[in-house]
């Protein structure tokens, strides 16, 4: 499995409690790398699960090529007028501006996954953002869009939008390869 935009490693545990063989997670921040590695360590997980400091796939080696069954990213799915670098690290957990990240990661993800079975998630909400602009970032790298699960947010956050409040809806999708004719 292959967790990218780990946060504390919290998905990347629980994968690696629940079944996964070997987990590989990254986060583009340090702060959340060395989050994440505390946790790996308290749950004495270090020799099943590896953290990476990554822009997306740019600092993975070149052996996790072809190598992963799952991809999970729950990614910051909303656009904002600011670049990238100039980002707090609270900020690049909503925020990917012009959808860069998720761009790079749709455009490049095939290569990470096992062939022909390498099943690939994300996490995004229709409250926050929208399903046009993930739809098209998805149909532009030749990926459609299967929502396979749907939750209400019990709790809210407090990150500066109203509608991540309580009641927020979050959906599990799955990107699905379009075949060309
Ligand atoms: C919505 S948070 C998810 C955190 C955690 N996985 C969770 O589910 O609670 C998005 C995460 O993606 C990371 N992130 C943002 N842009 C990234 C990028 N280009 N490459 C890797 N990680 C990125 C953020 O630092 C943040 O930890």
């Amino acid at each position: 499995m292959l967790e990218l935009g780990t946060g504390a490693g919290y998905n990347a545990i629980l994968g690696a409690l629940n079944g996964a063989a070997y987990v590989t997670c990254t986060d583009v921040s340090q702060v959340a790398v060395n989050n994440a590695q505390e946790n790996i360590d308290n749950h004495q997980l270090g020799n099943r699960v590896t953290v990476i400091r990554s822009d997306v796939f740019d600092s993975l080696p070149s052996e996790c090529k072809y190598k992963f069954d799952l991809i999970f990213w729950n990614f910051p799915f909303v656009h904002i007028n600011k670049p990238a670098s100039e980002l707090t690290d609270l900020e690049r957990c909503v925020y990917d501006p012009e959808h860069e990240g998720i761009d790079k990661c749709l455009r490049d993800i095939k290569q990470f996954l096992v062939p022909d079975r390498g099943r690939a998630f994300f996490a995004f909400s229709t409250t926050l953002a929208s399903m046009e602009q993930f739809s098209d970032v998805a149909a532009k790298n030749n990926w459609k869009l299967q929502l396979v699960n749907e939750y209400e947010t019990t709790v809210g956050d407090d990150i500066g939008f109203e509608e991540a409040g309580a009641g927020a809806q979050l959906g599990i999708y799955e990107i699905i390869e379009l075949k060309r004719n």
